[in-house]
């Protein structure tokens, strides 16, 4: 049943009413358990939930609504490999990438030794490349779900990257992007890494040619030593001239492929242990997300809150606040994950939603951020839930800079909550404003992987509550299409048919 048809959505709508004076220092004062029951552990992943704008009942409610729209027979039908990307006709299966050899007894032990026969070459690839002295640099080319995650996994892990590698990473079709990276690269030095899901994407396409074209001018000679293609495509591959190659499947989604060859830069920089360990913490959640009780249950909890807060108090947007440097790319990677799996306006079956689907996401680490733009946070007209990520112990001996970090932390989280002063007068906090606290022990591969995978989970709550298909993504398909088009009138001139303000702006720029 479409969620806003079941009785648990009207009564969401009646609590919501109720719920207008709600204030999260009285909620604590009255309920001496709340931190505790609105706190969950799960596999690498401490999540406070307490300091939002929710309780018990809320909770109860939004449990009531993932039963009525049978969020965990969908939930199954994924672990099932249905086709449930039903647009595309695909089966959703990142989950699989993660999935322990041999341990699937049924009709998905086939697609599961395929997964474990090409995570077996990539990683024995990516130590032939790690022991290989020559190569000194790294450059990953691709864009979307092709860059995101590895970039940000890469980074996140830089702790764990052995020296003697560097990494790059080129996305944009923008020449200053590829032109600043081979600035600084010798031929015989470098890996090219043509990361694309289709191989037919412009952005990738354009930068692969101009890398090959830069190889080759540079005196390159071997272009199977110095180029590897990660694609579903592997002839368009082999047609640029590639052959070493490392193919996924089409049930693996752009934005969800980091566990497949697409991470072989991660693989490159953290080992293949490193990987198998991000594997093996993201199957952990994966397990979580299958088997614990839907009350208990982090990934569900989290969207649900997601759901909550878009279409009963009508939040429109999440900020990220990763308190680690390390995670800077964390909240780019979080923007594609949420933004294009469920910034739909349509059902699964193409029917028009009549209430919002995908918040905004947006973010920076702390705490540079509190020098930014929490102001708006902390004081703003619109309230926005805030998400830290905190990590308990770091990976360097200034003791003090961490303290520093996590009472940041901490206090932002109490701040935006208890607020000061008497209303009225620039030095008034509201306070009340709501905030999730997700902690890790230590940021390593098992618990990024753990992480990333419970976005990935949080976000099929969510989607699958709307009703929606989170692994398409035909909204980004019209700026292609009209890009061709432009591209011609560019060369030619020919307006014709242009609305005045295109062909206005296509003269300018000619
Ligand atoms: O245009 C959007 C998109 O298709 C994303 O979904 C995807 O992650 C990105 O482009 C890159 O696609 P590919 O890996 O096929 O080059």
């Amino acid at each position: 049943m479409r969620c806003d048809h079941t009785p648990a959505w009207q009564a969401l709508q009646t609590h919501a009413q109720a719920f207008k004076g709600f204030d999260l220092r009285e909620a604590f004062h009255a309920d001496a358990g709340r931190a505790d029951a609105l706190s969950q552990s799960a596999p690498y992943v401490f999540a406070d939930l307490s300091k939002n704008h929710t309780d018990t009942a809320t909770e109860a409610l939004l449990l009531a609504l993932a039963e009525q729209t049978g969020l965990a027979s969908y939930r199954d039908a994924m672990f099932r490999g249905e086709p449930i990307n039903n647009t595309e006709g695909r089966a959703v299966m990142h989950w699989l990438l993660r999935q322990p050899a041999g341990s699937l007894p049924n009709a998905l032990a086939e697609p599961l030794a395929q997964v474990h026969t090409t995570l077996d070459a990539m990683l024995a690839y990516a130590e032939q490349v790690r022991a290989d002295e020559a190569i000194t640099d790294v450059v990953n080319i691709g864009i979307g779900g092709s860059d995101l995650g590895p970039q940000m996994a890469v980074l996140a892990l830089q702790d764990f990257v052995v020296p003697g590698q560097r990494f790059h990473f080129v996305s944009n079709v923008d020449g200053h992007e590829l032109a600043a990276v081979l600035k600084g690269l010798k031929a015989q030095n470098t890996l090219f890494l043509i990361a694309s899901k289709t191989f037919t994407t412009i952005e990738t396409m354009t930068n692969a040619r101009s890398a090959l074209a830069w190889f080759e001018a540079q005196g390159g000679s071997d272009v199977s030593r110095h180029f590897a293609a990660l694609t579903t495509n592997v002839q368009a591959a082999a047609a640029m001239g590639i052959t070493t190659t490392f193919g996924f499947w089409d049930w693996v989604g752009g934005r969800y492929s980091m566990w497949s060859a697409i991470g072989l830069p991660i693989a490159i920089a953290v080992g293949a242990q490193g990987f198998r360990d991000l594997l093996a913490g993201a199957h952990a959640m994966d397990r979580h997300f299958q088997t614990a009780p839907l009350a208990q249950n982090l990934p569900v909890r989290l969207g649900l809150l997601d759901v909550w807060y878009r279409n009963f108090l009508g939040y429109t947007s999440r900020s990220i606040a990763p308190y680690h440097s390390a995670l800077r790319r964390l909240p780019a990677y979080l923007q594609q994950l949420e933004m294009e799996s469920n910034g739909k306006c349509v059902d699964r079956n193409g029917l028009a939603l009549p209430f919002g689907t995908s918040p905004v996401l947006w973010g920076e680490p702390g705490t540079n951020g509190q020098h930014a733009y929490f102001q708006m946070l902390h004081q703003g007209t619109d309230v926005v839930p805030l998400e830290f990520i905190a990590v308990k112990k770091p990976t360097h001996n200034l003791a003090e800079h961490h303290e520093l970090l996590l009472v940041n932390a901490i206090a932002q989280a109490q701040a935006l909550m208890l607020g000061q002063g008497d209303a009225g007068g620039h030095k008034h906090f509201t306070g009340n404003r709501p905030s999730t606290f997700l902690l890790l022990d230590e940021l390593t591969p098992g618990s990024l992987g753990a992480l990333i995978a419970m976005q990935e989970h949080r976000v099929f709550v969510s989607g699958a509550i709307w009703g929606i298909n989170s692994f398409d993504q035909w909204g980004v398909e019209l700026g292609k299409v009209l890009a061709r088009d432009i591209r011609v009138r560019m060369a030619s001139g020919d307006a014709s048919g242009l609305d005045a303000s295109t062909a206005a702006l296509l003269a300018r720029m000619r």
